[in-house]
């Protein structure tokens, strides 16, 4: 069981397909405009340190839809840890709502957050790691394959934080996972050697683009130069040209495999608009499918059991001796 949402690597196998089950209800749902509100009268605060399209009308229209009231923090307002240190913040959202989604650069804030907060807490990005996004991605890459078993996903590009969460996805779910990135733009070491001590399929780095592709499945890519690092685009766009995903490289990549990015993209950097608006791009599929898998983690983490608390405090009164935090 897993309380907060930080890390795919906190959850085990079947906590992952349990999701991605729920997000497959959800979606039927929506589509069949079926209410349903499992978090009626509940709320949930949301910190963007970092710019959002996707993740904040994602999780703005879920926790509507599930019946709760979303509120945007207004970052200038609350700037963590400069005005008010990220503990107390926590501290006190924890009186008021009851989820907090976080977006900052640091990882330790949102993992902060988490260790001061008796509600759950959703880590919406940081710099280390993008779990809401993997388990979208997971949610189409499934639609499309039908099943995880024995698919390799190729990673072309930066080694950042959507790498990371794919490789701890690959850490939990039976699938092949390459990276292929310019030498030094490789995965964090203790994700990377957690992969490979936890994986059943088969997880690798490596500098040739040939050889991570070859035989995939899926081929992935993302921003060079990811929110915070743009003073280095230019320099970045000249070491990662190598690695765009042209209709060459999709080439390389079995038949019917399919295109992924998890957006925003910079149209012919990393990818050519031919092959982003071409018929194995999935990407809108990926978004989409933002809202139904983040309604299915909002829905696991805040919804009240029987003794009328969500399982996170559910868990730390119970670990209290059954007395009040
Ligand atoms: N993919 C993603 O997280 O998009 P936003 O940065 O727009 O939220
Ligand atoms: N790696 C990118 C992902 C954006 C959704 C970034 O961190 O900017």
């Amino acid at each position: 069981m897993f309380y907060d949402f930080i890390n795919l690597a906190d959850l085990d196998e079947d906590d992952i397909y349990e999701l991605l089950e729920l997000a497959d209800g959800l979606k039927k749902m929506h589509r069949e405009s079926r209410v349903y509100q499992p978090l009626e009268g509940q709320s949930l605060a949301m910190i963007f340190e970092k710019p959002s399209l996707r993740t904040r009308v994602s999780f703005e229209v879920g926790i509507f839809e599930l019946g709760g009231l979303g509120i945007v923090l207004d970052y200038g307002q609350i700037k963590l840890g400069e005005r008010e240190s990220v503990p107390d913040v926590a501290r006190n959202l924890d009186r008021w709502v009851d989820g907090i989604v976080a977006r900052t650069f640091s990882h330790d804030a949102v993992v902060q957050l988490a260790s001061n907060a008796s509600i759950p807490v959703i880590n919406a990005l940081t710099d280390k790691l993008h779990p809401c996004q993997v388990l979208a991605d997971a949610q189409a890459l499934r639609e499309h394959k039908g099943d995880f078993n024995g698919l390799k996903v190729a990673f072309v590009g930066d080694g950042n934080n959507v790498c990371a969460s794919w490789m701890n996805f690959a850490a939990r779910i039976p699938i092949d996972f390459a990276l292929a990135c310019p030498p030094g733009f490789e995965v964090d070491e203790d994700i990377y050697e957690f992969a490979r001590r936890e994986a059943e399929g088969e997880v690798f780095v490596t500098n040739d683009l040939e050889e991570a592709v070859d035989g995939a499945d899926a081929v992935y890519t993302d921003v060079w130069a990811s929110m915070g690092q743009e003073e280095e685009q230019a320099e970045r766009a000249a070491v990662f040209r190598p690695y765009q995903i042209t209709k060459d490289v999709m080439a390389m990549a079995k038949k019917d495999a399919v295109f992924m990015h998890c957006l925003p993209a910079k149209r012919e950097q990393e990818v050519t608009s031919e092959v982003m608006d071409g018929p194995q791009s999935i990407v809108f599929d990926q978004s989409e499918n933002r809202l139904h898998t983040q309604k299915a983690v909002m829905a696991t983490l805040m919804e009240r059991r029987e003794d009328g608390l969500c399982p996170k405090l559910s868990h730390h009164q119970r670990g209290q001796g059954g007395e009040s935090a």
